[in-house]
Order: structure tokens, then C-alpha cells, then sequence
């Protein structure tokens, strides 16, 4: 059988074209996000992964138009089951598409469970929205969504409210509720982040059976290697705003092609490693962006001319893509 093409236009899900996202002041406006392209295709889990601030969030949030009002997004990102641009899409036809089609989990489950409802009566609410089921139908519905999360005693956890679960458990229950009504697309940003070790692990095992049950596709977000490894089909890194490499996950990992990259890479505990080597230096804010490449203040590899001129995201091989003009030297 022929291998299927990973970027065949048949696969396509969802697709973010020419991204920028501008933060509005007084008399200015400071761009955040520059230029993001990517796609994601159906029944896989794409990641992106970066430092704090590089504008993952703000990225995620503009595919549900939920960006804090103070931040405007200017391209397209297309939904292909529906055909529609997500950003110019009328409010009410986005409503169906939100938490239907493609819904989001966030970091901190407190921030998105109402602390005076019932986990079950919140799960049921989703489903009596967007399904029209009866009361009775709901609370059987979200029960069994309760047991596929793999919440022990789902009939009686479903009376509990928020506080009354411990993190592991409530980020359960964001998660049945974000695959309540059988999303297509699954946003999940930062989903185990707040949760110690062992109870991450669980839950991303969790994620990618449901994720392969299903058939549902996954937008992951995080700032941590492992979680990608454990997860991806294919990968965007992105720095101050910018995708700076992009790549299927082993590629990204036997062969990464963007010196940015290769730093994440070296602060990496662990493999036989005595000490890590951070990147030197910070980020720099989105106000204060070197000219050229926005790497480049900390870049071990740059040039004279990385100061001047910033690298287009240009495809290295085997759909590879890297934003350095030292790429080449880097392949393996
Ligand atoms: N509402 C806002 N007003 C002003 N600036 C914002 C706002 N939201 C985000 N930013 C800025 O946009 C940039 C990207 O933020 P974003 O939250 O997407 O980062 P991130 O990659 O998700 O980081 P983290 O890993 O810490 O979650 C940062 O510089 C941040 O300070
Ligand atoms: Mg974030």
C-alpha cells in the first residue's frame, strides 16, 4: 500500500495561514505572533512547543477566537469540514464550530469549571447545548464520559463539585467535557503542566487513547521536549512569536535544524547528562525584537548578517522546514 502523503490536501483539518497577532496601545501596536503557518491534519497530534511568551496561547486562542480583547489576529485559519475562515466567520455560525467541532482544555482547570455547579450538572449542560439531549439522556451521557476518562465511581463523582477533586481529577473532567460532543479538533494548552509527573503521564496516556479511539485530532501546546516526545506526529518550535522549525517528530528529534532548537534540546535533564546548559540570555520582549533574526542576541551559530536579516522559514529536505541560514550545516 502507498504511503499516504503526511501533506496531501485530503488530510487537511485545519490550516492557520499568514497568522499575526497585534497587541493594540495608545498610539502603537506591538506585534505578537508573525507570519504562523501550519496545518493540522485529521487524527493526528500536532505540537507546538517554545519558551514562555513565544506566543503559543495566544496562537491556540485565535483558532476559537477567544483572544483577550486588547489583541487583534489578522490572516486566515481555515476549517475544512466546514469550509469557513475561523476569524471572519459570523458569531453565530462560530458557535457551532466551538465545542462542537473543536473544543480547548486549558492549564488550570479551576479557571474553566464553575465552582457552584456539580461536575455532572456542567458536564450535562455542554451536552443538552449542543446535542439536545433530555435531562435523563444527558446525565447517562456524561457518566459514561466521566468512565472513559477513567474517573473511578463515575456515578458518584458526578455529584461532586470542582473543589471536591483533586487536580489529576478535574483535569479528567475538562477533558470529558472537551470531548463531550466528539470534537474533530482537541486544543489542549498546557494540559498537564500543572499536574505532578506520574498524574501527567497518566493523563496524556489517557489523551492519546481517546485521541485514537476517536479519530479526533490534537492541537497540543507545551514548552516541555518530553511531552512532544511522547505525543507528536509533527512539530512546530516557535521563538518570539515566529514558527522557527517545523518537522515530523522524528526528524525534529534525530535531526533538529534550527540552533534554537538544539539549545531547547541541550537544557534537557537527564540522558546521562552531569549538568544542563540552559540558553544563555532571555527572551526578548515582542517590544524590543532585534532586527534581524529575533534568535540571534543568543545564538551560539550566528553570523554578522543574522543580525540584519531575518531567515525565512524555508523547507531543508523532507518537508524539514528551519528559519536559519546555517540549516544545512546542521542536517544529518
Ligand atoms: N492580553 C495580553 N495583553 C498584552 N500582552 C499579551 C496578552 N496576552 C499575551 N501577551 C503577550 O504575548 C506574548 C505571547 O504570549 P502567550 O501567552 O501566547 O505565550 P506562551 O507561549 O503561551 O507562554 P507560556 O508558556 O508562558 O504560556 C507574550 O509576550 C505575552 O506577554
Ligand atoms: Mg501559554
Amino acid at each position: 500500500m502507498a504511503i499516504k502523503d503526511p501533506l496531501s490536501s485530503e488530510n487537511l483539518l485545519l490550516s492557520i495561514k499568514d497568522l499575526d497577532i497585534y497587541l493594540k496601545k495608545k498610539h502603537s501596536q506591538v506585534n505578537l505572533v508573525n507570519s504562523v503557518n501550519l496545518r493540522v491534519n485529521h487524527s493526528e497530534v500536532f505540537c507546538i512547543v517554545g519558551e514562555s511568551g513565544c506566543g503559543k496561547s495566544i496562537t491556540a486562542l485565535s483558532v476559537l477566537r477567544l483572544l483577550p480583547k486588547n489583541l487583534t489576529a489578522s490572516g486566515s485559519i481555515l476549517y475544512h469540514p466546514v469550509s469557513s475562515n475561523l476569524l471572519t466567520l459570523p458569531e453565530q455560525e462560530l458557535l457551532k464550530v466551538r465545542g462542537k467541532e473543536i473544543s480547548m482544555i486549558f492549564q488550570e482547570p479551576m479557571t474553566s469549571l464553575n465552582p457552584v455547579f456539580t461536575i455532572g450538572y456542567q458536564i450535562e449542560e455542554v451536552l443538552r447545548l449542543h446535542e439536545g439531549l433530555s435531562k435523563r439522556e444527558a446525565r447517562q451521557r456524561a457518566t459514561e464520559l466521566l468512565q472513559s476518562v477513567k474517573i473511578p465511581e463515575a456515578h458518584l463523582r458526578i455529584k461532586d463539585y470542582p473543589h471536591q477533586l483533586s487536580g489529576g481529577m478535574r483535569q479528567r473532567v475538562m477533558i470529558a467535557m472537551a470531548i463531550a460532543c466528539n470534537p474533530r479538533l482537541l486544543i489542549a494548552d498546557e494540559p498537564t503542566t500543572a499536574l505532578d509527573v506520574t498524574v501527567q503521564a497518566e493523563i496524556l496516556d489517557m489523551l492519546l487513547e481517546i485521541q485514537a479511539t476517536r479519530g479526533m485530532s490534537i492541537l497540543l501546546i507545551t514548552h516541555d521536549l518530553a511531552v512532544v516526545e511522547e505525543t507528536a506526529q509533527r512539530v512546530a518550535v516557535m521563538y518570539a512569536g515566529r514558527v522557527v522549525e517545523m518537522a515530523d517528530r522524528k526528524g525534529l528529534f534525530e535531526n533538529p535544524r534550527h540552533p534554537y532548537t538544539i539549545g531547547l534540546f541541550n537544557s534537557l535533564p537527564g540522558r546521562g547528562k552531569k549538568r544542563l546548559n540552559p540558553i544563555p540570555g532571555t527572551v526578548p520582549s515582542p517590544e524590543e525584537l532585534p532586527r534581524g533574526c529575533k534568535f540571534s542576541t543568543r545564538c551560539s551559530m550566528k553570523l554578522k548578517e543574522c543580525e540584519f536579516r531575518e531567515p525565512e522559514l524555508k523547507d531543508t529536505g523532507e518537508n524539514h522546514l528551519s528559519r536559519c541560514i546555517r540549516a544545512d550545516e546542521l542536517k544529518g
